[in-house]
């Protein structure tokens, strides 16, 4: 089996980690952290969202934390978008990419989105010659790619139905995402495999998140069906608001020790971003999920 020789980290602590925390994380915590992760090696970071701050509270600040960020080059800032008016906030402060959000379930796109999946697709049939036009790539996310928690199993052809559907309207990329941790190894090298048969040409990456424990299990799963790009949050932290029981995504450097463990690189410095694990513990004052950040990378070696 030939596993590719380097994957692309992106990060998402920023946004899914801190969108759904009930305390307000300043903003200039939020944008110290953004600029920490950049100078690790981190390529993509999603930073905010341009989300209704009614919805999202903890959101609110997009415009400023934008203005706050250092562009680096080879950094690419890509915040989250849920419709149009997002879109044009979004677009005003200068992304490198954004990333729409649509769910392959009818239910939980109502429940976060509120539209269906055919309004939403309309409504990203907008954003996407609007971003165009401003030069900005666009990723399409479909959150509960793998099972949704309440109406639980996703069919494949409806999650192929929507990826053919983004792919027709022009996204640039299609992340598959496992909003609340129901994926399991095997379901995801099969139904990825199957994706990227059915479109070898096409750009995708996994959002996993760590919900059951099988979070670091998926992206190997995902790397050995041939995927390289993986959202990851820092400390692990992270939760969807509009998913109950929803907890972090996978930890950004308990993916980065792992997949260079296994020997596939990833170009960021592991202890430049345990660093920054470390900070946002002590900026939200609670001990993280991550696990490398506690043990040390394997390298690490004690007094005997
Ligand atoms: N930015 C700021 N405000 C927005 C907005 C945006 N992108 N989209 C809508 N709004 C505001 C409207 O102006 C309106 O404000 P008002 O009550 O003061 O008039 C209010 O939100 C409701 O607008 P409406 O168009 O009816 O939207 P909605 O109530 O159907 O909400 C969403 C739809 C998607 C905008 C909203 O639910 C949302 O932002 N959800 C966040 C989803 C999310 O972040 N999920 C986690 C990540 S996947
Ligand atoms: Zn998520």
């Amino acid at each position: 089996m030939s596993l590719p020789a380097c994957v692309t980290m992106r990060e998402v602590g920023t946004r899914d980690g801190i969108q759904s925390l009930g305390a307000f994380v300043p903003t200039e915590h939020k944008i110290e952290m953004a600029n920490r992760l950049a100078t690790t090696g981190l390529t993509r970071i999603e930073v905010t969202s341009f989300v209704s701050p009614k919805a999202v509270p903890q959101m609110a600040d997009a415009e400023q934390v934008m203005a706050g960020i250092k562009r680096v080059p080879g950094v690419s800032w890509e915040p989250l978008v849920p419709n149009l008016r997002g879109t044009e906030r979004a677009l005003a402060t200068r992304p490198d990419r954004i990333l729409v959000v649509l769910s392959a379930s009818d239910t939980f796109n109502l429940k976060n989105i509120r539209m269906t999946i055919d309004d939403s697709l309309r409504s990203i049939g907008e954003i996407i010659p609007l971003a165009r036009t401003a030069g900005v790539p666009v990723i399409a996310a479909i959150s509960t790619s793998f099972g949704c928690p309440y109406s639980g199993d996703v069919p494949e052809e409806r999650l192929f139905g929507v990826i053919g559907s983004l792919l027709d309207l022009g996204a640039d990329e299609v992340s598959i995402a496992d909003t609340t941790g129901m994926a399991n190894p095997l379901q995801v090298e099969r139904t990825v495999g199957r994706v990227l048969d059915r479109w070898p040409d096409a750009n995708f990456g996994l959002h996993f998140h760590n919900t059951r424990g099988m979070g670091l299990a998926n992206v190997v799963a995902g790397v050995r069906a041939g995927v390289t790009v993986y959202d990851a949050s820092i400390g692990g932290i992270g939760g969807c608001p509009f998913a109950p029981k929803a907890t972090g995504n996978v930890s950004t450097e308990d993916v980065v020790h792992m997949l260079h463990e296994m020997g596939i690189e990833t170009g960021v410095d592991l202890e430049a971003l345990i660093g920054c694990a470390n900070r946002m513990g002590e900026i939200l004052g609670r001990e993280l999920p991550g696990q490398v950040m506690k043990a040390g990378p394997r390298s690490t070696r004690h007094a005997a």
